[in-house]
Formats: C-alpha cells, sequence, structure tokens
C-alpha cells in the first residue's frame, strides 16, 4: 500500500493507545511502547503502525525519516489555555514575591482584571499579533491541539473580540485550536455587586451572540447546502415531503455542530460567581448546545464539582480543594480531571491538587500548562509534567499520557488525536531522547526536535 509519508528507526514508538477512552488505573503507566517501531502516514492520518521492518513490508512511500532511534510520540494536546490576552502581569508577579494574595489582588481590582483591562484597549489585530507568539512557542513544545478560553473582556463586544480572535488564530496557525466561552471568569467591574444581572447578561447576550459568531465561523453553509438537497432529493424519490428548516437542516447543522467543539465554562470561586450562577451560566450554554468546562475547587470548595459532573461535564479543572466524596464521584464519570500544577508552582505553593490519589481512586487525570498571563506563565507540557511528577508523584507514563490522550478527552478529541492509533490524526513528534521518561525527568529544556501536524512537518530543531 503507498503512504505519502513513513516514519521509521523509532527506538521508542511511544504510541500511547487507549482503544478509544481515557487512560485510567495501571492503564495510566502502559504509553504503548513498539520499539523500532515506525508509522505509515497518508492524506494526514496514520495508516500503520508497528515494527519497521512490518511496516516497510506493508507500505511503500517515497518520504521516509530516520528517527535514528529516538522516541516517536503523540503530539502534546494542552487542554486548558488563556492565551488569548493583551500585556502583561509583571507587577502583578512581584507583588505576589511579596506575599500578595491572587485572590486578594482580584478582589482590589487587579489580576483577572487587569488583563481586561488591557484586552478592551487592545484591537483584534493587535490580540491576534501578541497570542501568536504564545501559539509559536506551544509548537516549539511539542503543543499540536489547544484549547484556548475567551474571559479577558467581560463586555459582549471584548468577549466576541477575543473569540473572533481565537476563529483567526485557529486559521492563521498550524496548531489546531478548541474554543471556549467565558465570559464567568470574573466579575466586571460595572457590575460589582450586582453579579446576577451579569450573569443574565451573559444567559441572554453573550451566550447566543458567541453561539451564532461561532456557527458563521465553522459551519460550512455550501456543504450543508449540497447536503440538504440531497436529503430532499431522496426523500421526494420516496414520495415524502420535506423542506428546508424542517428535518434535514436540523441534522446537517447538528452534525456539523457535533464535528466542531465548543466549550462553556465557568470559575467558581469566591470573589467570581458561586456554585448558582455557575450553574445557570453552564446551562445556559448546554441549552446552546455547548459542551461543559468549569474551573472548579481553584482555591475554595464550592460544590461545583459535584454540579458540573451532574451536568455532564467533558472536564472539570484545577482540584486543588476537591473532597474523597467528588473524587469519588469523578472517578465513576465520563469526566476529565484536568489538574494545573504549575500554577501551585507559580505560586510558590506547597499545596498541589491530589492526582496520585485522584489516579489511585480511578480517575481519569490530564494536566496542563493553564498557560496564562497571571496564575501560569508556562507554555511547556513538559514543564507541567515535569512538576506533576515531583509533587503529585505521577510516574513519568502517568504524566505521559495524561498530556497526551487523556488531555484529548479532556477536549472533547479523544477520538481525533492524543495518541498515534490507525485513523487519528499524525499529530506526531520526534523527540532527542532515546527514553520518553527524560522530558519529565529533566526540566526546563525542551526535547522536541520534529513536530508534525497532520502528517506535515511543522518544526525542525536543528539536528
Ligand atoms: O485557570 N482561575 C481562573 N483562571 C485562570 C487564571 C487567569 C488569570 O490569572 O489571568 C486559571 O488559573
Ligand atoms: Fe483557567
Amino acid at each position: 500500500m503507498k503512504a505519502d509519508l513513513i516514519i521509521h528507526n523509532a527506538g521508542q514508538l511511544v504510541t500511547c493507545a487507549s482503544n478509544g477512552k481515557p487512560k485510567r488505573l495501571s492503564q495510566m503507566q502502559d504509553v504503548g511502547i513498539v520499539e523500532n517501531g515506525a508509522l505509515a502516514i497518508a492524506e494526514g492520518k496514520i495508516i500503520g503502525i508497528g515494527k519497521t521492518k512490518e511496516i516497510h513490508k506493508q507500505f511503500k512511500s517515497e518520504n521516509a525519516i530516520d528517527a535514528k532511534g529516538k522516541v516517536v510520540c503523540p503530539a502534546f494536546v494542552e487542554p486548558h489555555t488563556h492565551i488569548v490576552f493583551a500585556g502583561n502581569r509583571l507587577d502583578e508577579f512581584e507583588l505576589k514575591i511579596k506575599g500578595a494574595d491572587y485572590l486578594e489582588i482580584l478582589e482590589n481590582g487587579g489580576g483577572i482584571l487587569s488583563t481586561v483591562r488591557q484586552t478592551r484597549e487592545a484591537s483584534l489585530k493587535d490580540l491576534v499579533k501578541q497570542s501568536l507568539k504564545r501559539l509559536d512557542k506551544l509548537l516549539e513544545l511539542g503543543v499540536t491541539t489547544c484549547e484556548v478560553k475567551t474571559g479577558y473582556g467581560l463586555d459582549t463586544e471584548t468577549e466576541l473580540k477575543m473569540l473572533a480572535a481565537i476563529f483567526a488564530l485557529d486559521k492563521i496557525h498550524t496548531i489546531d485550536l478548541i474554543p471556549t466561552f467565558l465570559p464567568a471568569h470574573a466579575v466586571p467591574p460595572e457590575y460589582k455587586g450586582r453579579e446576577d444581572d451579569y450573569v443574565d447578561l451573559i444567559c441572554d447576550e453573550m451566550l447566543p451572540s458567541a453561539r451564532r459568531l461561532f456557527d458563521l465561523d465553522k459551519i460550512d453553509f455550501d456543504k450543508i447546502e449540497s447536503e440538504i438537497a440531497e436529503e430532499i432529493k431522496l426523500q421526494e424519490a420516496k414520495g415524502e415531503m420535506a423542506g428546508i428548516g424542517t428535518y434535514p437542516l436540523q441534522s446537517v447543522w447538528l452534525a456539523a455542530r457535533r464535528d466542531n467543539p465548543f466549550f462553556i465554562d465557568v470559575f467558581c470561586e469566591k470573589n467570581a460567581f458561586n456554585l448558582e450562577q455557575s450553574k445557570r451560566v453552564l446551562e445556559a450554554g448546554k441549552r446552546w448546545g455547548m459542551k461543559i468546562k468549569a474551573h472548579v475547587d481553584e482555591f475554595t470548595n464550592l460544590g461545583a464539582a459535584r454540579m458540573a459532573i451532574e451536568l455532564g461535564a467533558t472536564s472539570i479543572d484545577h482540584l486543588d480543594a476537591t473532597s474523597d466524596e467528588e473524587v469519588a464521584l469523578l472517578a465513576k464519570s465520563n469526566t476529565i480531571g484536568i489538574v494545573t500544577p504549575t500554577v501551585n508552582f507559580n505560586f510558590g505553593s506547597a499545596h498541589f491538587a491530589d492526582a496520585r490519589r485522584m489516579i489511585d481512586a480511578g480517575c481519569a487525570i490530564a494536566v496542563s500548562t493553564d498557560y496564562n498571563p497571571g496564575s501560569a506563565p508556562c507554555p511547556s507540557p513538559a514543564l507541567a509534567m515535569a512538576i506533576a511528577c515531583r509533587y503529585q508523584k505521577l510516574l513519568p507514563s502517568e504524566a505521559f499520557n495524561a498530556a497526551t490522550i487523556n488531555a484529548a478527552f479532556g477536549v472533547g478529541s479523544g477520538g481525533k488525536t492524543g495518541s498515534l492509533e490507525i485513523g487519528k490524526r499524525a499529530d506526531v513528534l520526534i523527540l532527542d531522547t532515546k527514553d520518553y521518561r527524560e522530558p519529565a525527568y529533566e526540566f526546563g529544556g525542551n526535547f522536541v526536535e520534529k513536530a508534525f501536524k497532520n502528517g506535515k512537518i511543522a518544526i525542525i530543531q536543528t539536528d
């Protein structure tokens, strides 16, 4: 069989294969290594995986890349970021070093609200330009799929400007972006003391506008029109009457929405949104066909983990103050628990989410950088893995699965990326090491030698 590309002679071909499900318990320690392995790729997808000899027997290609005994693995999936913003928070960094508290800074109009002021002032073009640099860094560090949140606008105009920036970046940049709408990230100063009114604005105005913008950007109207015409023809041939605006339109539209995940998120926290307000936002998003994510238990347990799991959240994120009972509930659910150890590290805190206990209880855990200007100015999944190993007691194998396959499930894309399995996107890294454990062992560096996105080379570092 013909392949567009073969990547061969991988000392360790690390597949992270999971058979269509996120990894749990002892599966987390299995990264699915094929020694002296190879991959065959066609039309951007993986069509063969096995020993180098077998792949050469089965596939022929004019293009072959020799991994020279190094590690070949899935590209990292970054499941929780806030990389679209203007400016920086360098002053706050110094305040925190001197002892200031994150939530107090927010209460006094700084923190997230300082980035809101800078982002409101920036033009769309400037926002895109500043964010592109962050995506370049992520790609160099091996990320080819990345979730990105709004949440530094907190008014309809700026939240939609952020969403438009995310859509533009997705088109310009190699990294696949998965958008998340987060107008409930902080209470805007104009609504201080009137939080419920702000939640009304989110539900009545911001969410429907965001949905419309998403549909206009992501849905291929020409394709839908021809599919509808096909469906009408079919029904007419069967002697049934159909009409635009009835069943065919809706089914094609819903399928298009399903193929492009769009999330609603909320920061359920003291000085941000309480449990009831958070639930209202998530339920409204769900009614608009959005999938659910939630910032829960970052500092304070307000009961949001249970609430979000019961609403069928794709992920609940942070989990620093989550109770044993909620961990047991998470373990039984399909929701991914995303931990962000970079945040605790950045705060110089000795307290971390107890990801060890969560994995041992059977939760599907993913690791994220939470790349953002305040709580975690960190673009490196390898550094997040390194911190998770040291402070959350994950083994390098567990951290690897957490940053790839489980992270992909954490953004509703576990069927498309996050592991090297037949039919998945050829999102692949060649690491300049012979042992997959090294990126978590050494910290502060970068082992990515080559990155492929949909089978095309995206990054080449010097050999
Ligand atoms: O995930 N906690 C809320 N949101 C971000 C921080 C954003 C910021 O500080 O700008 C987080 O930690
Ligand atoms: Fe966040």
